[in-house]
């Protein structure tokens, strides 16, 4: 699943991942997994510098991507551990160097992309559902303030917890993480072009509308 920052991948990944029976691999969370688990068990800002994730949790907050290197491995140990009846990647590959170690990872695996999805959204809207997002910091449930709200404000429905703000989604960052997709990630979609069925789904429309577009393409596909 391709698409800039609050196209709505991780929306649409969960309820699809749901309805087919697929894992859910988003780089995005397991980054901030892994930086949660290190910030527990460090307390000192400095010393978690000298650390890897947490040296990345200062990338993600500026909006600038992780090292290559980094997340190539870090998706290689989830991507060998996913079941038979498939994966979606959400937030991986983001570079055209990424896309192009999948590719040789899957091999590998004796695995295969079947279909890219590409959402594709509007700067403006993507500014709105950003500044809006609230998340839940237990079961990653994604809310928005306007649009997806939960049924208490501020509660995740699924578990009780109190919704956060992501610290990556003030305007200013948003602006920048726009800017490094447009950069590094827009040419990851010519990249799949020529290698694959990429499937174009307009992500400006509501949520349940995108759903739909994107049902439509994977019940099509697996027919043929
Ligand atoms: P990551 O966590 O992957 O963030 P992102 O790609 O910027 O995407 P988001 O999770 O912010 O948005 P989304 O498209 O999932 O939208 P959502 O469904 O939540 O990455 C964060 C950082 O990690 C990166 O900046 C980078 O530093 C690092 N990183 C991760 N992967 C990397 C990689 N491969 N290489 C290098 N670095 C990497 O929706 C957003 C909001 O809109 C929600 O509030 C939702 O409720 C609402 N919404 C969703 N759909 C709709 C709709 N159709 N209509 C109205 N509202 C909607």
């Amino acid at each position: 699943m391709l698409g800039a920052p609050g196209a709505g991948k991780g929306t649409q990944c969960k309820r699809i991942v749901e309805k087919y029976g697929l894992l859910h691999l988003s780089s995005g969370d397991i980054l901030r997994q892994k930086i949660a688990y290190s910030v527990e068990r460090i307390a000192d800002r400095k010393e978690l510098n000298a650390k890897r994730y947490p040296l990345n949790a200062d990338l993600m907050d500026s909006g600038e991507l992780v090292p290559d290197e980094v997340i190539v491995e870090m998706m290689a140990g989830a991507i060998k551990k996913t079941p038979q009846a498939g994966f979606v990647l959400d937030g991986f590959p983001r570079t055209v160097n990424q896309a192009d170690r999948l590719d040789k990872l899957l091999a590998c695996n004796g695995k295969r992309i079947d279909a890219v999805l590409n959402l594709k959204v509007n700067d403006r809207i993507v500014a709105e559902r950003m500044t809006g997002r609230r998340s839940c910091p237990q079961c990653g449930a994604v809310y928005h303030i306007e649009n997806l709200r939960p049924k208490v404000e501020g509660i995740c429905d699924n578990d009780g917890a109190t919704l956060i703000q992501r610290s990556d989604d003030s305007l200013e960052v948003v602006k920048n993480r726009l800017k490094t997709y447009h950069r590094q990630t827009e040419p990851v979609v010519d990249y799949y072009r020529k290698h694959n069925t990429v499937y174009d789904i307009d992500a400006n429309k509501d949520a349940d509308e995108v759903s739909a577009q994107l049902i439509e393409n994977l019940d099509a596909l697996a027919k043929e």
